[in-house]
C-alpha cells in the first residue's frame, strides 16, 4: 500500500454495526476491543456465544485483507490464532456469529510492536586515555521506532537522549542507534556506560517497555618503556648462550614478542615469551633482535644487537706458568685447548732433555705426569699444540724443593751451669739449600743464625746444620731453645716454608760446697757415738754417698743417708771417711778423719842396760806405750832448775858416754785427749872404772807397737788442736803447714 501510514491507537475506534438479535443470543469477544502483540509472538482472538446451539462463525478484517491466522470453531466458541504475529496482523478483526436468522458481529483491533533485545553498546575502539572514542548504542529490530527513546549515561550522568520521530516509510523492523563521541579521562576508569532504550507505548501494557545494557569502561594504556636486559653480554663467543629478557609497561599487560631482523628487512618471529634464551650461538646469529610489547591499544618496540664472535684458539697450561713441587711428590702438568676440533699435542723440555715423565693425550687435553718428581724434572716444559695451520706453544717451569722434616736439636752433652755446651740444629734433606736459613732462638732472642748461600746451584739434597756453643746458667732453666728453619723460595706457593723444633732448657749445677759436720767431734773416746752429717748443693739436689777409705785407697760405700751414725765406736773405726755429693752434673767430695782414742795405759819407762850405769856407758832410756796409738810421749829430765825435754827417737833417748850429771829422775809422760799417764825412773851413774863400751847399737831399736812418735811433738799437738777446733782435720794439710 503506497503512501505514508501512521498508526493511531485508541483514536480510531471502529463504529461497530450491531445487528438487532433476540435477547437470548449473545456474543463476547476476547480480548475486548484491542490487543497488542509482539512480532513473532503467538496471539489468539476468541469469539464466544451463548444462547445458540451451535452458531456459525466467520472472521474478516475490516479492510478485507487476508486473516493471516488460523480459525478454529468449537461449539459456542471460535478462535483466531496468529502464529507468529507479523506486520500482516495489524488490523481490525471482525467476528460474525450467525444463529439461524440472527446475526451478531464484534470487532477487535490488533496492534503490533517489536522490542526483542537489549541495546548493544559498541565502541569505535579500545578506550585509550586522551583518545576520542565513539560509543554507539544500538537498539535492534524495533517497531514502531517513532515511539523509541534512547538515553546514554556515563556514571549516572546523561550523555545523550534521542528520539526517532522521523516518519516511517514502511512497516519494518528497524535498528536504531545513538552515537556519542567523548575523550576518556582517568576518572572514567571503571565507571559504567549505560544505554537505556524505551518504547513509549503507554496505551498498552506489555513487558518490557524499557531495556538497558551496561558496559564498564575499561581504559587501556598503550605499551611503553620497553626495556631489554641481556645476560651475560651482547658480545658472545661462538657456541655460547645468551638470555634476553624484555619487559614493557601498559594496560592490559603487553604481550612480549621477540623477533630477529632479517637481511631482507623482514622480521622473523622467535618467541612470544618475555625471556628469550639462545644457545649454541653461531656467527650468523649475530644481528638485531627486536622485542615488542603489544596489547589491544598499541605496541612499543626495542632493539638490541648481538655480536657473536669467533671462538679463539687458546692453549692453557696448568697449574700455571710455574709449579713448585716437593721432590718425591707427583706433579701433573695439563695442557688444554679450546677452540680447536682436533688438536695435536707435543711436549718437550726447553733444553731438549728427556721428558722423564708420562704423556697422556685425550681429546682437547694432554697431561704430562712427573711421578715421583726428581732433579731430572727441574726444567721448563713446553706444550705445543697444532690446530690445522695454527700452532701455539705454552711454557711451564717446574721448580723443586725439599723440606721434608722439622729440624733436629742435639746437645753436645748435659747442660751444666758454667760448662760450655754446643747446640746443633740439623735440617735434613733440604733443597735448594742456598735458600735455607737456620735461626736459633733462646727465649725471644736470636742467638745464632746461618745461611748457606755458598751452596748455589748444587743439585742435591743437603743436610745442613747450625752449631752454637754457649755457657748455660741457672737462669736459662725454663727458657726454650727454638730452631727455626726457613726455606726462602721467594714468591712460590708451598707449605710449609718454615719448620721449627723446640727444646726446653734444664740447666744442671754440679755438686759443690760439700760440707761435713761431725757431732760431737772427730776425735772420740772409744765407745762413744758420732754423727757425721754431709750436705752438698747442686741441681738437681745431689745424692749423698758416705764411704770409708780403705788402706789401699779404695772406697767402701757405707750409706746413702746424709747422716752417718757410728755408735759405740771402736779404735778400728778410726780412719778417713769420705762424703760424696753426686748428681748428673758431677761429684763433690769431702773427707773427714775420725780418730778414736783410748786413754794411755801400760806405759813402761826403762833404762838399758840398767838404771844403774857407769860413767862412759851408753844408756838408752825408752818409753813405750802399750795399747794406744797416737799417743804423745814426752820424755823429760827433771831438774830443780826446770825440766828438760829430751829429743827422743821413737820414744827412746840415747845417751852416749853417759856422764855423772846425766844421773837423775827421768819422766815419761804419755798423754792424749782422753787422759795422761806418767812414769819415772832414776838413773844412777857411777864413776868410771874402765872405758869399755859393750853396748851394741843394734839393740837400740825399741818398738812401740803401732805407735806414732814424732820428734816435733809440740808442733803436732798444735796442729791437732787447731784442726779439732775446726771440727775436721786433714793430716795432709797439717803436714804441708809444717814444712
Ligand atoms: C452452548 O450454549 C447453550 C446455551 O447457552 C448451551 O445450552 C450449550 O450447552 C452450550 N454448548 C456448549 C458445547 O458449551
Ligand atoms: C468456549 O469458550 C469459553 C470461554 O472462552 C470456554 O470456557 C469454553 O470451554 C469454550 N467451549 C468450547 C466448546 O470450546
Ligand atoms: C613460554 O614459556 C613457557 C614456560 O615458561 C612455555 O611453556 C611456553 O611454551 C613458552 N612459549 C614459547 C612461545 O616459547
Ligand atoms: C746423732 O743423731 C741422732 C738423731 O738425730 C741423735 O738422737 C743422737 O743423739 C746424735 N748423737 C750424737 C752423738 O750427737
Ligand atoms: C738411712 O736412714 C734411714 C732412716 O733415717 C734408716 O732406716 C736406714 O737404715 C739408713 N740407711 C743406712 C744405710 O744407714
Amino acid at each position: 500500500m503506497p503512501g505514508k501510514m501512521v498508526v493511531i491507537f485508541g483514536a480510531s475506534n471502529v463504529l461497530w454495526m450491531v445487528f438487532t438479535v433476540s435477547q437470548a443470543f449473545k456474543m463476547e469477544i476476547f480480548p475486548e476491543h484491542r490487543v497488542i502483540a509482539q512480532i513473532g509472538d503467538v496471539i489468539s482472538l476468541t469469539c464466544r456465544t451463548t444462547g445458540c446451539e451451535p452458531p456459525s462463525f466467520s472472521w474478516r478484517t475490516q479492510i478485507d485483507s487476508p486473516l493471516n491466522g488460523k480459525v478454529r470453531n468449537e461449539g459456542n466458541n471460535s478462535t483466531l490464532t496468529m502464529d507468529p504475529v507479523s506486520f500482516n496482523n495489524e488490523h481490525a478483526y471482525v467476528c460474525t456469529a450467525t444463529c439461524g436468522s440472527k446475526k451478531l458481529e464484534k470487532g477487535i483491533q490488533v496492534e503490533i510492536y517489536s522490542f526483542p533485545k537489549d541495546p548493544e553498546i559498541h565502541l569505535s575502539g579500545p578506550l585509550e586515555l586522551g583518545k576520542p572514542v565513539t560509543v554507539t548504542c544500538m537498539v535492534p529490530d524495533v517497531y514502531p521506532f517513532d515511539r523509541l527513546e534512547v538515553n546514554l549515561m556515563k556514571d549516572n550522568k546523561l550523555l545523550k537522549n534521542q528520539e526517532f520521530l522521523e516518519p516511517m516509510e514502511r512497516k519494518s523492523l528497524e535498528t536504531k542507534s545513538l552515537v556519542v563521541t567523548f575523550i576518556p579521562t582517568n576518572e572514567d576508569i571503571g565507571k559504567a556506560l549505560v544505554c537505556q532504550a524505551k518504547l513509549n507505548i503507554d496505551e498498552f501494557d506489555f513487558e518490557p517497555k524499557e531495556r538497558e545494557t551496561t558496559k564498564k569502561l575499561q581504559v587501556y594504556i598503550s605499551p611503553k618503556n620497553t626495556v631489554i636486559s641481556v645476560s651475560p653480554s651482547t658480545k658472545l663467543q661462538e657456541g655460547g648462550s645468551v638470555t634476553m629478557t624484555c619487559s614493557s609497561e601498559g594496560f592490559p599487560a603487553p604481550q612480549i614478542f621477540w623477533s630477529k631482523k632479517l637481511d631482507n628487512g623482514n622480521v622473523q618471529l622467535l618467541s612470544g615469551n618475555a625471556t628469550l634464551t639462545l644457545i649454541a650461538m653461531r656467527i650468523e646469529d649475530s644481528g638485531i633482535y627486536v622485542c615488542e610489547g603489544v596489547n589491544q591499544v598499541g605496541k612499543d618496540g626495542k632493539e638490541v644487537e648481538l655480536i657473536v664472535q669467533e671462538k679463539p684458539f687458546i692453549v692453557e697450561i696448568s697449574p700455571g706458568p710455574q709449579v713448585i713441587a716437593q721432590i718425591g711428590d707427583s706433579v701433573v702438568l695439563t695442557c688444554g685447548v679450546t677452540g680447536c676440533e682436533s688438536p695435536s699435542f707435543s711436549w718437550r723440555t726447553q733444553i731438549d732433555s728427556p721428558l722423564s715423565g708420562q704423556v697422556k693425550t685425550e681429546g682437547s687435553k694432554s697431561t704430562l705426569t712427573l711421578s715421583p718428581v726428581s732433579f731430572e724434572n727441574e726444567h721448563s716444559y713446553l706444550c705445543t699444540v697444532t690446530c690445522g695451520r695454527k700452532k701455539l706453544e705454552k711454557r711451564i717451569s717446574v721448580d723443586l724443593y725439599s723440606f721434608p722434616r722439622d729440624p733436629e736439636i742435639e746437645m753436645s752433652g748435659l747442660l751444666v751451669s758454667g760448662n760450655p755446651v754446643t747446640v746443633s740444629c740439623e735440617v735434613p734433606n733440604v733443597y735448594p739449600s742456598d735458600r735455607l736459613e737456620i735461626e736459633l732462638f733462646k727465649g725471644e732472642s736470636v742467638i745464632e743464625s746461618k745461611t748457606f748461600l755458598e751452596d748455589m746451584d748444587r743439585k742435591s739434597l743437603e743436610t745442613k746444620s747450625l752449631d752454637m756453643t754457649f755457657i748455660p746458667t741457672t737462669e736459662d732453666t725454663g727458657k726454650v731453645l727454638v730452631c727455626l728453619a726457613q726455606l726462602r723460595v721467594g714468591e712460590m706457593e708451598f707449605e710449609p716454608k718454615q719448620r721449627q723444633s723446640t727444646r726446653m732448657l734444664h740447666v744442671n749445677v754440679a755438686p759443690r760446697d760439700t760440707t761435713i759436720l761431725v757431732s760431737p767431734s772427730s776425735i772420740l773416746e772409744e765407745g762413744s757415738s758420732v754423727n757425721m752429717t754431709c750436705s752438698s748443693n747442686g741441681l738437681p739436689a745431689p745424692k749423698i754417698l758416705w764411704s770409708r777409705q780403705l788402706s789401699n785407697g779404695d772406697l767402701q760405700p757405707l750409706s746413702e743417708n746424709s747422716t752417718l751414725t757410728l755408735t759405740s765406736t771402736k779404735m778400728d773405726d778410726s780412719g778417713i771417711y769420705v762424703c760424696e755429693g753426686i748428681n748428673q752434673a758431677g761429684i763433690s767430695r769431702k773427707e773427714v778423719e775420725l780418730i778414736i782414742q783410748v786413754a794411755p795405759k801400760d806405759i813402761q819407762l826403762t833404762a838399758f842396760p840398767s838404771e844403774s850405769v857407769k860413767e862412759g856407758d851408753t844408756v838408752i832410756i825408752s818409753c813405750t806405750c802399750g795399747n794406744v796409738p797416737k799417743t804423745w810421749i814426752i820424755l823429760k829430765k827433771k831438774a830443780e832448775t826446770g825440766d828438760t825435754v829430751l829429743k827422743s827417737r821413737d820414744g827412746a833417748y840415747t845417751i852416749h858416754k853417759v856422764q855423772l850429771e846425766d844421773a837423775g829422775v827421768y819422766e815419761c809422760e804419755s798423754k792424749n785427749e782422753v787422759g795422761l799417764q806418767l812414769r819415772s825412773l832414776t838413773l844412777d851413774v857411777k864413776g868410771r872404772e874402765n872405758n869399755k863400751d859393750y853396748f851394741s847399737p843394734e839393740l837400740l831399736v825399741l818398738y812401740c807397737a803401732s805407735s806414732l812418735i814424732i820428734p816435733a811433738i809440740g808442733m803436732i799437738i798444735y796442729f791437732a788442736r787447731r784442726a779439732n777446733m775446726k771440727g775436721s782435720y786433714s793430716l795432709v794439710e797439717a803436714q804441708k803447714s809444717k814444712v
